[in-house]
């Protein structure tokens, strides 16, 4: 049983892969996230935003390093798993695995830390995983800041909720392509074999080292926000 919770943490870890990116991550500047809300959200708020305090700059780096430290987790949960997997079984079993209990870890993850713990992205695997309009909305920034050569950045902001929100990029890495990469090149066939029997609508190939594969989604309650005052 602990096996299992293991193991499934260890998939959504492996989406974590944003934490090695840590000496890249910046926040963003109060200026810019005014700048993308205004630009993005279009009177969508289910808040008056007008309501909620601004976040200060110290509790936008807490929220910011208390989500890398939950994705830091499930990804080394997610790397303890899959190496063993690899180690003592048929790499293809490892995705069997993921498919059965990744849902399972994200949701004890987020009861672990009294956060909603999500990762999405805009080319997806597991349908699942759809992103919101939110998330999508934040993916395309994520995305035009790479396409322009600026350092990935967490970002964060109170949602449609009201709730502290942060989003964090997860970036292809080298060991990410014989699962995301081209099939044709970087995907061993059991691989191949096993992703088109589990997921038969995959998206999430051809990837390439360096792009963004999608993004951490942790939402915190918004009893935290009043405990951070
Ligand atoms: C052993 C194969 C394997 C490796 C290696 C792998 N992944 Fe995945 N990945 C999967 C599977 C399987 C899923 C779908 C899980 C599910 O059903 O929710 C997935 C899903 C994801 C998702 C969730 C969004 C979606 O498409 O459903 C992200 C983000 C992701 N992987 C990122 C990464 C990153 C980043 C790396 C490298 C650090 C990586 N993966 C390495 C197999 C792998």
């Amino acid at each position: 049983m602990k096996k299992i919770l293991i193991a499934s943490l260890s998939l959504f870890l492996l989406l974590a892969c944003t934490q090695e990116d840590k000496k890249e991550s910046q926040g963003l500047t109060q200026e810019e996230i005014n700048k993308e809300n205004a630009a993005h959200e279009q009177g969508d708020h289910v808040v008056d935003a007008s309501i909620i305090p601004p976040m200060t700059e110290q509790e936008k780096q807490q929220y910011i390093d208390s989500a890398k430290v939950i994705a830091k987790t499930a990804f080394d949960i997610f790397s303890a798993h899959l190496k063993k997997s690899f180690s003592e079984n048929h790499p293809a079993e490892a995705l069997q695995y993921c498919k059965d209990n990744a849902m399972r870890i994200t949701d004890s993850l987020s009861k672990v830390y009294g956060v909603e713990i999500k990762r999405t992205s805009f080319r997806l695997r597991n349908p699942e995983n759809k992103p919101t309009d939110q998330e999508d909305k934040i993916m395309e920034i994520f995305k035009q800041r790479i396409h322009k050569n600026l350092k990935s950045m967490p970002y964060v902001h109170y949602d449609n909720y009201g709730n502290p929100h942060v989003y964090l990029p997860i970036m292809v890495q080298d060991k990410c392509l014989m699962c995301h990469g081209d099939p044709n090149k970087d995907i061993p066939d059991d691989i191949n074999n096993k992703l088109a029997e589990l997921y038969p609508a995959d998206k999430a190939i051809f990837f390439k080292k360096g792009d963004l594969r999608g993004i951490w989604s942790i939402k915190f309650p918004k009893k935290k926000q009043a405990e951070n005052k």
